[in-house]
């Protein structure tokens, strides 16, 4: 997958990266003092936000994407058409594009089913020099989901 840098987004895709990067400041992180943001944009046009919240019990850490995703649940949004997703360790900036984690791809394809839709994740260096865009039916290919309980 070709990766692309933030002038390449559309104005949308933009402002749902910059209000994930925003949000990534609001990480309770005192282990890892790794920060992630996530911003999911509802089909109304809605932006949910969600950092990631650790604990002294490291396993009840849950992650800026899950974090977005049960916020917009309790708001009532039902349907989502992309989220984006960035991260900062503690000095500098990540090295490395920072995808979902297996765990939340699986949470966002159970939200696309829901929303009917393959929703579009925007993935990005902390600078957004290099980001890639990929649908989740792309991340999680072969997925177990709903359907698969039928
Ligand atoms: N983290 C996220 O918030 N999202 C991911 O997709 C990967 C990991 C968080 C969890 C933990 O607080 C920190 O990053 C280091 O793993």
């Amino acid at each position: 997958m070709e990766s692309i840098n933030y002038h390449d987004l559309n104005p949308i895709q933009r402002g749902l990266l910059f209000a994930a990067a925003e949000v990534m400041e609001k990480a309770y992180n005192p282990y890892s003092k790794f920060s992630v943001g996530a911003a999911i944009r509802t089909k109304s046009g809605d932006i949910i936000l969600g950092a990631n919240v650790e604990n002294a019990s490291y396993g009840c850490t849950i992650c800026a994407e899950r974090s977005a995703l049960v916020s917009a649940n309790a708001l009532g949004h039902k349907e989502y058409e992309s989220i984006a997703v960035i991260a900062k360790p503690e000095k500098g900036v990540t090295e490395e594009i920072t995808g979902p984690c297996g765990i939340c791809r699986q949470m966002i394809l159970e939200a696309a089913h829901v929303s009917n839709i393959d929703i579009e994740i925007i993935m990005s260096t902390t600078d957004m020099k290099r980001i890639i865009i990929a649908k989740i039916s792309e991340l999680l290919p072969f997925s177990f989901g709903p359907n698969n309980l039928k």
